[in-house]
Parts: structure tokens; C-alpha cells; sequence
């Protein structure tokens, strides 16, 4: 196991009725900017229930934030900050809201030239300005964990951003909010949190066993719960073990002393930029090639994940670990989620070579756990994806 230091100071707040606690978790003085995103909240009662419990606090609004969080639009959110002298940000829904709130947190204290540089030059944000979620869609894990993606269209950009400054401060996972959620958005979620647990657990073998176990289980609780939760995402027992997974895919528990990939996320990213294609589906795109193309180098645990997840008993690792990359495609095909860059457009000639491209330009020269993912590889990933 390799060495590690740990640190997640988020508090979560989780169970039936938990938006109310709002009125303790965010200080009496705090003059607070209230996120949301295209306006589910004000159909599902969410809005209802954070708007009485804080209903003794001075609140700002601002709606609108979009999936895909858009540096345009969170630059109208900062001048808000700004200008109303806002202290408390509160954010209320999906990976979006929660990133542009982060992103926010960060700008708002920010004092270089343009914000846009802590993206681009990625700088890391050692203090944000405080914040706290209401998550209303199991999927990021940006509920617990301090780093958050953001979208520029102007530049068809999609860039990471975090720090130790970036935690929530709390966060409340009631997964009732889980009745109202489109079945697309579910299977997004099932579909992100699972590639999360790849991409910290398919690499190779260094002796963490509870690690291992840990992203094992998280795998198998998702693959459990899928099927009930889209058929009744009101099934609280459902629900909640739904929930709980998402975030505990991505609080950063399972990745310590292990080696990490996150070139599925890399690559996926850049679909998203290109196309809008929804994150998730991204990554159902860019997972099987990407496992097919490194098999050598991650074969053996694959065959592990063949075993324990997917209970394939038979053949050799070699035969497991491509089972294994079988399985993890009908799974997310079973979703109603495509695995092919075809599926979702028309024009993909040429995006393996654009991609390509700006990973050099970025200096992103050798992604994955050995360093050694260089462009032209990733180039024949994304074209193994067409
Ligand atoms: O905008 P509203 O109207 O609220 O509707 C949203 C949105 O259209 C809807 N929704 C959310 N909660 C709902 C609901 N509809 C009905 N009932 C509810 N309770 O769902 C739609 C999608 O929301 P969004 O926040 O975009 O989805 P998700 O949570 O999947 O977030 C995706 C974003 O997170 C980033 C992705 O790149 C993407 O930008 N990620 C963030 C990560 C992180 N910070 O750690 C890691 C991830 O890998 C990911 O990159
Ligand atoms: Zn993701």
C-alpha cells in the first residue's frame, strides 16, 4: 500500500427530512447566495423546504446554473457576490450547481487577473469562501469531495478546478429528493459513481486489500440497487443505498494509498466539450476501449473485478479480465446508456486527433497510473470508441 494522508472535513447530513437542519448547519449573520440550477427545484418541493428553513436568514437567489456548469454564467453569479457582499454560498442540486458553487467559492476570494486562470493554469484554492449542498441527484460524489469541473463554451473547454479550500462545508443527502429525478439523470448517476470506482480501483495490484474491498462493494451495491431504482426511485431502502454509494465513490476514501487512472474522466471530458454529451455517457463511451487498449497493463485487476463483482468463475485472467470489460459494457448498456461515439453523433471523424491535440498543447503528455498515457495513445482510445 502506498503512502497516504486523509483529510475530509465535510459533514454530511443524511436521511429522510434533513433539508430542514439548514437553519442550524448555515450561520444566523451569513448573508447567503442561494445556487440552483434550470428550476427542478421549484417543481419537487426542494425549493419549498430550503426556502422555510431558512426563512430567518438573509438570502440572494441565483437560478439558472446549467448542467455543465458555464463560466459565462457563473461570471453573472460573482458579480452577485460581489456586489450584495455575500458571505455563505448554498447550493442546491446536482454536480453542476455544486461545481459552479465551488467554482464561485474560489472566484469570489480570488485575486489574480481573470478566474478563468484557476482553471487554465490550474491553480489550486487553498481558502474558498464558505459554502454548503443540498444535493438532489445521487452521481458527482461533489457533495464530499473539494474538486469540481467547468464549461466554456466560448472555447469549447471543460476544465477541473479544486483545493483543500474547496469542501463543502456540509452536506444534506435526503434521498427523497431521488422521487423526481428523469430516468436519464439516474442512469447518468449509476453510470458516473461506477466509473468512478474503475478509475481508482482498475489499475494493478499493490497489496490494499480494504481498499480494494471498499470499491468492490460499492460496485456491487450500485449494480444491486440499479434496477429498483429506476423502476421506483421512491423506494427509500433504494434510495439511500443509492445515494450513500455516489458518495462514497467519490469522498476520496477509496483512492488513498492506491494507485489512480482517471483517464477514462480525462478523455470523457473532452466529449462533453465537443458535443454536450452528457458526462456520464462520456464515460460509458471511453471505458471498454480504454480497458481494451491497456489489458496488459490492467488485466489482473480486471480479472479480480470479473471475480468479485461480476462472480466470473472460469477460464483464465485473461479470460476473466475480458469478461470483465464485457460485463461492465452490458451493464451500462442494460442502463439504456450507448457505448459508442456513433450513437450520439455524426461528426466524430476527427475527434481522436482533436483530442489528441490538446492534451499536448496542455501538456498532458503521460496520463494514467503508469504516467505513460501519451496523446497518440489516447488517440487510438478515442477512435477504438468511434
Ligand atoms: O438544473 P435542474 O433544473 O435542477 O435539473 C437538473 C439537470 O437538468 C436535473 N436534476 C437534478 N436534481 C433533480 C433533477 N431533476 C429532477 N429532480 C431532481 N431532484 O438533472 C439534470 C442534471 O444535473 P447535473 O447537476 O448536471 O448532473 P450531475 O450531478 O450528473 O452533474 C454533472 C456535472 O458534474 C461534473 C460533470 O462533469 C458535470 O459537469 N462532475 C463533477 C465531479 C466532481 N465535482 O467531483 C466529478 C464527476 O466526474 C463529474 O465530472
Ligand atoms: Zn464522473
Amino acid at each position: 500500500m502506498n503512502n497516504f494522508e486523509f483529510k475530509n472535513p465535510t459533514k454530511i447530513i443524511f436521511g429522510k427530512n434533513t433539508i430542514e437542519k439548514l437553519t442550524t448547519e448555515i450561520p444566523q449573520e451569513a448573508k447567503v447566495l442561494l445556487l440552483y440550477g434550470g428550476g427542478s427545484i421549484k417543481k419537487n418541493g426542494i425549493y419549498e423546504q430550503v426556502k422555510s428553513a431558512l426563512s430567518k436568514h438573509t438570502v440572494i437567489e441565483f437560478g439558472g446554473i446549467p448542467a455543465n456548469p458555464e463560466y459565462a454564467i457563473l461570471m453573472k453569479a460573482l458579480k452577485v457576490i460581489k456586489d450584495e457582499k455575500i458571505t455563505y454560498l448554498l447550493a442546491v442540486g446536482g454536480g453542476s450547481v455544486i461545481d459552479g458553487t465551488k467554482f464561485l467559492s474560489s472566484a469570489a476570494l480570488f485575486d489574480g487577473d481573470s478566474p478563468w486562470d484557476i482553471l487554465s493554469k490550474s491553480i489550486r484554492t487553498e481558502t474558498g469562501m464558505p459554502f454548503g449542498t443540498v444535493l438532489t441527484l445521487p452521481a458527482t460524489g461533489s457533495e464530499m469531495n473539494s474538486g469540481a469541473v467547468i464549461t466554456r463554451e466560448e472555447t469549447k473547454e471543460k476544465l477541473a478546478m479544486g483545493g483543500p479550500g474547496l469542501f463543502p462545508q456540509f452536506s444534506i443527502l435526503d434521498p427523497q429528493v431521488i422521487a423526481s429525478i428523469p430516468e436519464r439523470q439516474l442512469v447518468n448517476g449509476i453510470t458516473d459513481a461506477f466509473t468512478h470506482v474503475l478509475e481508482q480501483y482498475m489499475t494493478y495490484p499493490i497489496g490494499a486489500l480494504l481498499q480494494d474491498r471498499f470499491a468492490e462493494s460499492i460496485m456491487q451495491t450500485l449494480i444491486e440497487v440499479a434496477a429498483k431504482v429506476i423502476k421506483d426511485p421512491t423506494d427509500y431502502k433504494s434510495a439511500s443505498n443509492f445515494m450513500w454509494s455516489c458518495t462514497m465513490a467519490l469522498n476520496g476514501l477509496i483512492q488513498k494509498g492506491v494507485p489512480t487512472d482517471w483517464a477514462v474522466h480525462a478523455m470523457g471530458h473532452e466529449l462533453t466539450a465537443l458535443f454536450g454529451i452528457d458526462h456520464a455517457r462520456t464515460l460509458a463511451v471511453i471505458a471498454p476501449s480504454h480497458y481494451k487498449f491497456n489489458f496488459e497493463t490492467k488485466k489482473e485487476k480486471l480479472a479480480q473485478y470479473a471475480e468479485r463483482v461480476w462472480n466470473v468463475t472460469e477460464g483464465t485472467t485473461d479470460d476473466k479480465a475480458y469478461a470483465a470489460i464485457e460485463k461492465t459494457e452490458a451493464f451500462f448498456n442494460e442502463l439504456g446508456i450507448d457505448t459508442k461515439l456513433s450513437d450520439y453523433t455524426k461528426d466524430y471523424e476527427g475527434t481522436a486527433e482533436k483530442i489528441s491535440k490538446r492534451f499536448t498543447e496542455r501538456g498532458w503528455l503521460g496520463l494514467g497510473e503508469h504516467q505513460n498515457l501519451s496523446p497518440d495513445k489516447v488517440e487510438k482510445i478515442v477512435k477504438m470508441a468511434y
